[in-house]
């Protein structure tokens, strides 16, 4: 699994009883641009002790036969938003900005399905929403207190989807380029690249831009404040990827 999280708690509520609404941090960004690292990094400085990090790939839609037959020759087209349930995505964010669980589903990109097994999620102080189309449903961006794009350059995310997918998600060089020229290239300039106009922050070349997420993270601890969040120290118990002992 690549979510990181901590055994939830929530909802949280303030001195006065007051439920604290959850900062929600979208990060969009073009497949392999370090999207997950940069969500990493800002879970590590945040100064707040429940986190939670949602993915996009986890609402990858159940495909059918065909479409299983089509993916498995690199020809089911995956970046564009039509291979995304944004109803169930929606939904999912909506009860985790009130504080409730939610069961997330998990995602196979070998077997190009969901696992049997799903991902209980808790509302959290902080929910970081990240994927390559955060940006694209009206609703889900309205929702967001704060939008990131990572913007790293095509060949910095080419070579480092190279190997990933080959070492990582069971697919050989052929087919990879093929996907890429085919869909994943023309995806990112169709849908993703012009979603940058909804960024409130560009972070170019991802997660090695330190300045740039101490001010992100910056950010929301001043609008925890406002919200009447008290931070504390960093938590021991703030656990990346592995679930609480
Ligand atoms: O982690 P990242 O943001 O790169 O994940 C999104 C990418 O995963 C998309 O560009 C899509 O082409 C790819 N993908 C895939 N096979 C799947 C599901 C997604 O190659 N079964």
């Amino acid at each position: 699994t690549r979510t990181i999280y901590t055994a939830g708690r929530p909802p949280w509520y303030d001195s006065t009883g007051q439920q604290v609404e959850p900062f929600i941090i979208g990060i969009c960004g073009g497949s392999a641009s370090g999207k997950t690292t940069v969500a990493t990094k800002i879970i590590e400085s945040l100064d707040v002790p429940w986190v939670t990090l949602l993915s996009m790939d986890s609402f990858y839609k159940v495909l059918n036969e065909k479409q299983h037959e089509m993916a498995a020759q690199n020809e089911y087209n995956f970046d564009h938003p039509d291979a995304f349930d944004f109803q169930l995505l929606k939904s999912t964010l909506q009860r985790l900005k009130e504080g409730r669980k939610v069961e997330v589903p998990i995602y196979n990109f070998v077997t190009h399905s969901r696992e049997t097994r799903t991902k209980m999620m808790y509302g959290a102080n902080v929910i970081i929403f990240e994927g390559i189309l955060t940006f694209y449903n009206a609703e889900i961006l309205k929702m967001c207190d704060m939008k990131v794009f990572v913007d790293t350059d095509a060949d910095v995310r080419l070579a480092r989807r190279l190997k990933r997918d080959i070492s990582q998600r069971g697919r050989d060089l052929e087919g990879v380029l093929k996907q890429y020229s085919t869909m994943v290239k023309p995806a990112f300039y169709y849908y993703i690249a012009p979603s940058m106009v909804h960024a409130d922050i560009i972070v170019p070349r991802g997660g090695e831009n330190a300045v740039a997420i101490e001010l992100i993270v910056q950010h929301v601890h001043t609008q925890l404040q406002l919200r009447g969040f008290k931070l504390r120290e960093k938590l021991a118990h703030l656990y990346i990827g592995q679930p609480l002992p």
